[in-house]
């Protein structure tokens, strides 16, 4: 090429989650076995079924020619009104101040890449890695981060927010990821009242994606950011890929509280929603059937027996590995998650399951100096067919793994726990 084509950042662009798979392929391919993916939150490709009241809905809605059409660059005007009346309050937040995007993927990325270039967002670690990566990519360096606390039940340490937030005057956000993907947390209303608390002493603004808002276990309390905020600017960001759960829609959005509050934070609003112009809107049909998927009368019913079900992973899970020496769990309050760590993380091998993925291990580990964490994962995909996804690749320096609940087989998920203790055991003994 004429000019070099890549960024001089472009090693920061990252997605672990499904980095990981690309190598789970090649082994498995290699070793000729079936991986348990245990990487990816998606209920769906865990082998949930989607119940027909959801299907008829879709095709019911499809066969209007309103689908078909692009919509409003905010939103179809009744999914905005439904989330407005349903998950936000108008104390804080008009239906304009509703916009949707295609997935909160997409939000995130137009909320951070919006700001000014030396314009900081104070990001947790571990973190959900799309948040991460546009923070660094938008930033051209390494994400800034605070710390979740894994001896307090991940969360977040606040002197440091505040430290971060106070010597660093580039930083103009904290986001709060809560409920918590890969912690499994749910963060308790004093911790996320003292965040609103320093963004408020400090002159910043809040992004709460709130995207697991409904996946709280039995007797869990979830405080949502508008019944916290007061005055201080905010983005709640919500979505359907995890509730509903319709991730292959591609449908979330941003609720903005409190944007007449501050001139500077409602021009930077319009510019998102200028950015959002550029490509007219987001997809037509999960928008016009949203209000009628949460409505139905078996949502609520149909939502509670799957928490109960991840509930029910959870707690197996926990009571699996909370009495492994070498490793700590958190039993999750809530979300399909579960984070473990490995303490002391040795780098060691595991038997590979023939001499091709061996080889083809080896090799890779030559080429790439990875973090502990990943070897750990590369070598339990390749003895014990278990596709995780390390830790480290939360922006996180703990090294752990997170697996996920999701999976509908109970003899399946008890084999996968054994398969993974068996591989820590032999790990640390190697
Ligand atoms: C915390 C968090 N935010 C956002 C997303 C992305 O959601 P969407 O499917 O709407 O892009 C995920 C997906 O796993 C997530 O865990």
């Amino acid at each position: 090429m004429r000019q070099n084509l890549l960024r001089a950042d472009s090693s920061l662009l990252s997605y672990p989650i499904r980095e990981v798979v690309l190598i789970g392929k090649q082994l498995e391919q290699l070793g000729g076995f079936s991986m348990v993916w245990e990487n990816i939150g998606d209920p769906i490709s865990a082998g949930e079924s989607v119940p027909k009241w959801m299907k008829e809905i879709v095709q019911k809605h499809i066969a209007k020619d309103e689908t078909f059409a692009y919509t409003d660059s905010r939103g179809f005007i009744d999914a905005r009104q439904f989330v407005l009346d349903n998950f936000s309050s108008d104390k804080i937040c008009m239906i304009d101040d509703i916009l949707f995007f295609n997935g909160l993927g997409e939000a995130i990325n137009k909320i951070i890449n919006n700001l000014p270039r030396e314009v900081r967002v104070l990001v947790p670690s571990p973190t959900y890695p799309s948040h991460a990566t546009a923070e660094a990519m938008h930033a051209g360096c390494n994400f800034i981060s605070y710390s979740l606390d894994p001896e307090n039940n991940w969360e977040p340490d606040l002197e440091e927010i505040e430290n971060k937030v106070k010597y660093n005057d580039h930083v103009v956000a904290i986001l709060v990821i809560n409920p918590n993907n890969p912690t499994g947390s749910v963060y308790e209303r004093e911790t996320l009242e003292k965040i609103v608390d320093i963004a408020r002493r400090y002159d910043c603004f809040l992004i709460f994606d709130e995207i697991y808002h409904h996946m709280t276990f039995k007797g869990v309390e979830m405080t949502l950011l508008h019944e916290i905020i007061g005055d201080v600017p905010g983005l709640s960001l919500k979505g359907i890929s995890k509730d509903i759960p319709w991730p292959g829609s591609r449908c979330g959005w941003v609720e903005i509280y409190n944007a007449e509050k501050n001139d500077n934070f409602r021009d930077y609003m319009k510019m998102i929603l200028l950015a959002k112009m550029l490509e007219v809107c987001s997809t037509t049909l999960p928008q016009v059937i949203l209000p009628h998927l949460y409505a139905h009368p078996e949502y609520k019913v149909y939502l509670a027996s799957r928490l109960s079900k991840y509930e029910k992973r959870a707690d197996e899970a926990f009571l699996f590995f909370k009495d492994i020496p070498q490793i700590r769990v958190n039993k999750p309050k809530g979300v399909f998650y579960l984070v473990v760590e490995l303490l002391n993380l040795p780098r060691a091998q595991l038997n590979a399951t023939n001499k091709a993925v061996r080889l083809f291990l080896d090799d890779l580990l030559k080429k790439e100096k990875v973090a502990a964490d990943f070897q750990f994962s590369y070598e339990l995909m390749a003895s014990k067919g278990v596709c995780v996804v390390p830790l480290t690749g939360f922006g996180s320096t703990i090294n752990g793994f997170r697996m996920t609940l999701l999976q509908e087989d109970d003899v399946i998920f008890t084999n996968t726990l054994e398969k993974i203790g068996e591989a820590i055991n032999e790990y640390y003994l190697a």
